[in-house]
């Protein structure tokens, strides 16, 4: 069969004999990519439609990325047979963090770890930094051409990219990390995916602008996507596109000298210890993540108060203090206010805002609120309302486990009792407070 080549525009779709810089259709630079599917035809003749009962269970294998809150985040695991993106920004800690799940897979699988990015030199220092022994199953690719990285590939199970910016494709003479060196790459992994029922996890840089390599269509081509974010030493894993699970999960991780663990979350003990402490349970997907909210309220010395925020949305804030100012009086702007979330990147829902309050006046009022938990939603009436039976239940359930003292809701101890008998020994030993207002709280303080 005469193969003709022709080449494709990634945008518009024009197809032309040979490779232009610029389409002359929608005048796109950089778009016109080799067309792999007139490339490809003498593969597809290697692959035929299976019946149903030739699939084999071993399609839907997971491999164990030793992380807990990653294999949550990925619906188990690495699915066998997948191509999972993780996009963050340069030096959030892809590299590591992959590193660390080449070394936990290669305990049971083969495993390929292309570094087109970093020659062996620097990964040998970084894998020494993280490890104290070297697995057998384990192999490091300096390389950069997709050709030679593909043939490679064959021999592994899992096969890791870092980074799909830095590999070429050597029948473009475009330069590496451009459009159409990514969309031909990225092509040819999946076809090669396809037919040889391979692993791939490929690290993407986020640009400038928050796009995963520039355009969309690398999320469209693999079957998770996985960004990494950070604040501080937390890097917090958030699933963008999901085959085999949900979208909501969030994976929570901190930065140490030996890599990524998986967070250990707060210090208990000390949350609640300071006056503007106090400890919440943020909902992300389906578990609750132990957070402390900080707050440091303090005299200030100008004449526009400061308000500074890390880790909660400064309008939330805003409101949350004015609703404190309206019906508690305080005289709040005449302070500055310093916030900050322990344990957790941001918080997003309003779940937390009864909590968000109390850290302020706690704060304000220099009233530690050791063990205690605020379970409720804040109006801008300043009540605590109802929140849903089924999230009480959990939150009551979560929060047994962090041998919590003291509950404040809008519901009494008799409520609950009855409402949630099965839980009876659980909450034995806690204190209930009724509050129905942030007024009801000021009152139970004296
Ligand atoms: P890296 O994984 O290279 O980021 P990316 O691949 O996303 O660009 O992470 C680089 C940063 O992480 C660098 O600032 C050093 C730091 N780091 C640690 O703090 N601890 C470690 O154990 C390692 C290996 C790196
Ligand atoms: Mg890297």
């Amino acid at each position: 069969m005469k193969k003709s080549i022709e080449y494709i525009c990634s945008d518009c779709g024009y197809l032309s004999k040979y490779w232009l810089g610029r389409c002359p259709n929608c005048q796109a630079w950089d778009t016109l990519v080799l067309n792999s599917v007139n490339n490809l035809n003498e593969k597809f003749c290697e692959v035929k439609p299976l019946k149903i009962t030739e699939i084999s269970r071993s399609s839907f294998e997971v491999f164990d990325t030793g992380f807990s809150e990653l294999n949550r985040c990925l619906g188990g695991g690495v699915y066998k047979n997948t191509i999972v993106l993780l996009a963050g920004n340069p030096g959030i800690g892809k590299s590591t963090l992959s590193l660390q799940v080449a070394y936990n897979i290669s305990r049971s699988r083969k495993v390929l770890y292309v570094c087109a990015e970093e020659n062996y030199g620097n990964l040998k220092v970084r894998f020494d930094r993280l490890f104290s022994n070297y697995p057998e199953n384990l192999f490091l690719f300096d390389n950069s051409n997709i050709s030679y990285i593909l043939e490679a590939s064959k021999e592994f199970d899992v096969i890791f990219v870092d980074s799909i910016q830095a590999i070429r494709s050597s029948d473009l003479s475009t330069p590496v990390g451009s459009i159409s060196q990514v969309k031909s790459c990225i092509d040819k992994i999946v076809e090669f995916c396809k037919l040889y029922g391979k692993t791939f996890i490929i690290l993407a840089h986020v640009t400038k602008t928050g796009y995963i390599a520039g355009p969309k269509f690398l999320e469209h081509m693999v079957d998770v996507v996985l960004l990494f974010e950070s604040r501080d030493d937390y890097r917090v894993i958030r699933v963008s596109k999901n085959r085999y699970g949900s979208t909501d999960e969030v994976g929570v991780f901190v930065m140490t000298d030996q890599g990524l663990r998986e967070n250990n979350y707060i210090q208990f003990e000390n949350v609640g210890r300071n006056p503007g402490s106090v400890f919440a349970l943020l909902p992300e997907g389906s578990r609750f993540i132990p957070i402390e909210i900080q707050a440091l309220v303090n005299k200030s010395y100008s004449e526009k108060p400061r308000r500074i925020i890390w880790g909660i949305d400064n309008i939330k804030i805003m409101v949350i203090v004015s609703i404190i100012e309206k019906f508690l009086k305080f005289d709040l702007y005449k302070y500055d206010i310093i916030m900050s979330v322990i344990g957790a990147l941001r918080v997003f829902s309003n779940v937390l805002d009864f909590s968000i309050a109390v850290s302020i006046i706690s704060s304000y009022l220099v009233f530690p609120v050791e063990r205690s938990i605020f379970i409720g939603n804040l109006n801008l009436y300043s009540s605590i309302e109802f929140i849903s039976k089924g999230k009480f239940r959990q939150c009551l359930l979560e929060a047994s486990k962090f041998s919590i003292q003291r509950i404040y809701s809008n519901f009494s101890r008799d409520q609950i009792v009855s409402e949630y008998q099965d839980l009876k020994e659980l909450i034995e030993n806690i204190e209930f407070y009724k509050v129905e207002s942030l007024k009801d709280l000021i009152k139970l303080w004296g």
